[in-house]
């Protein structure tokens, strides 16, 4: 190993200070890294379901940006758009001067299940697997406090539509992510959108919004903005690319030279959704095992429950139930939640004698919620050149040896 030359550490500091990445934070070495400038990264599938609560090192991180560097002693989260004027808070005052909620919400990314998507026909974006999808603790401050605080009220309630949200990372023009949400998402008290300082209990990481995120439940991961720098009232939407441009859905007809934009809304509560995390596609099983465990997680959008899982051995053409879980095992499980409060994912998990004589096994899950929305069986018909919102029934193939 040589030394480098004077010139050499300069080049190399100079490079350091030009790269935007350079002071993103540590990860853990277990992330399947989609990208790595921006960081964006999901845990590998067979431990996303090892734990009812997703460590947050282990928790899927969707950066749009570098992450930026905030101080806690100088941050201000500005809400704008009311009558008072704008209404500047510090961190220690939303941690003072109002009350701490904490809900248990699943995260999850449009772009989950990508890779599925990809293999019928090309789509644009990261290559995500299953696991673009995570459950946390999450505590801070209701948004509709701090709405309340900054002076919502009828009168306010008569125009307002919408509310902004602007996060302090910036592209190199200086434009901040940002997207909005529905005024009736952010002021219901069964909305449950929070301004978080903690995830599971801790402050929460730079890669994940420190130190304030919102948490928006039931709704798409895009809309909860971390590292929240700015909270607009508007009869409008975010004119931000990512609200007006990207996260819609379109057909699977539609193609690069047809899409419109306009023509589709955005993207908030998500369909049902689940995924097999164990066995993995390809894994070989051994048939003295008699039994075969399959396990995995099941959500929905919007506040719904899941109140089903079915699992196939054999392609969809039988199924089984399998059994849900709200809390790690051994463990109590988390208390049933209030009606259209069901913002945190189920675990699941089956035990069924291997089918006789089997060489491969088509192994099959999906989710019914409290609606009895269903996933659709295949992800031809809802292709589309994004590759968002992939819950076409999740298949795995395994094969079965003698040995
Ligand atoms: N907020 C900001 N400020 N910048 C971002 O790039 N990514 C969004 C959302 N909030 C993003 C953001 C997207 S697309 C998702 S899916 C979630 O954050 C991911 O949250 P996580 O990284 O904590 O898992």
């Amino acid at each position: 190993v040589g030394e480098l030359s004077a010139e050499d550490v300069k080049k190399r500091e100079d490079a350091k200070s030009l790269d935007p990445y350079s002071s993103d934070p540590e990860r853990h070495p277990v992330l399947h890294a989609k990208c790595k400038k921006p960081f964006n990264a999901e845990p590998p599938r067979e431990i996303l379901a090892d734990s009812y609560i997703t460590p947050r090192v282990l928790f899927f991180k969707r950066n749009h940006l570098p992450v930026p560097q905030v101080d806690p002693a100088s941050y201000r989260l500005n809400v704008e758009g009311l009558p008072g004027g704008a209404l500047s808070l510090s961190l220690e005052d939303l941690k003072t001067r109002f009350p701490k909620h904490t809900i248990t919400a699943t995260l999850q990314c449009a772009g989950n299940r990508r890779s599925d998507m990809s293999k019928i026909k090309q789509v644009n974006g990261l290559n995500w697997g299953i696991s673009a999808i995570g459950n946390a603790k999450w505590s801070g401050v209701r948004l509709r406090d701090v709405l309340l605080a900054a002076g919502f009220g009828p009168e306010v309630a008569k125009w307002a539509h919408h509310v902004h949200f602007e996060g302090l990372d910036k592209d190199v023009t200086g434009t901040a992510y940002g997207t909005s949400i529905p005024i009736n998402k952010a002021i219901s008290e069964e909305g449950d959108v929070l301004l978080a300082y903690e995830m599971n209990g801790e402050d929460i990481p730079s890669d994940h919004g420190f130190p304030v995120r919102v948490v928006v439940p039931g709704v798409v991961g895009a809309r909860s903005v971390k590292w929240l720098g700015r909270i607009v009232i508007s009869t409008e939407e975010s004119s931000s690319h990512w609200q007006q441009h990207d996260y819609k859905g379109f057909s699977p007809g539609t193609d690069w030279k047809t899409v419109d934009p306009k023509s589709a809304p955005a993207i908030q509560e998500l369909p049902v959704q689940s995924a097999i995390t164990v066995p993995a596609d390809g894994a070989v099983i051994d048939r003295s095992d008699e039994t075969l465990t399959v396990k995995g997680y099941a959500w929905s959008g919007g506040g719904r429950e899941v109140v089903r899982v079915d699992v196939s051995l054999d392609g969809g053409k039988t199924w089984q139930v399998a059994q849900l879980r709200s809390g790690d095992e051994g463990q109590p499980a988390e208390p049933s939640p209030p009606p259209g409060r069901a913002w945190a994912w189920k675990l699941w998990e089956l035990t069924a004698p291997l089918p006789p004589e089997a060489e491969e096994l088509e192994i099959i899950c999906k989710a019914v919620d409290n609606s009895y929305n269903v996933q659709p069986d295949t992800v031809l018909p809802i292709w589309n050149l994004r590759g968002l919102l992939n819950n076409a029934w999740h298949r795995v193939k395994v094969k079965v040896t003698e040995d």
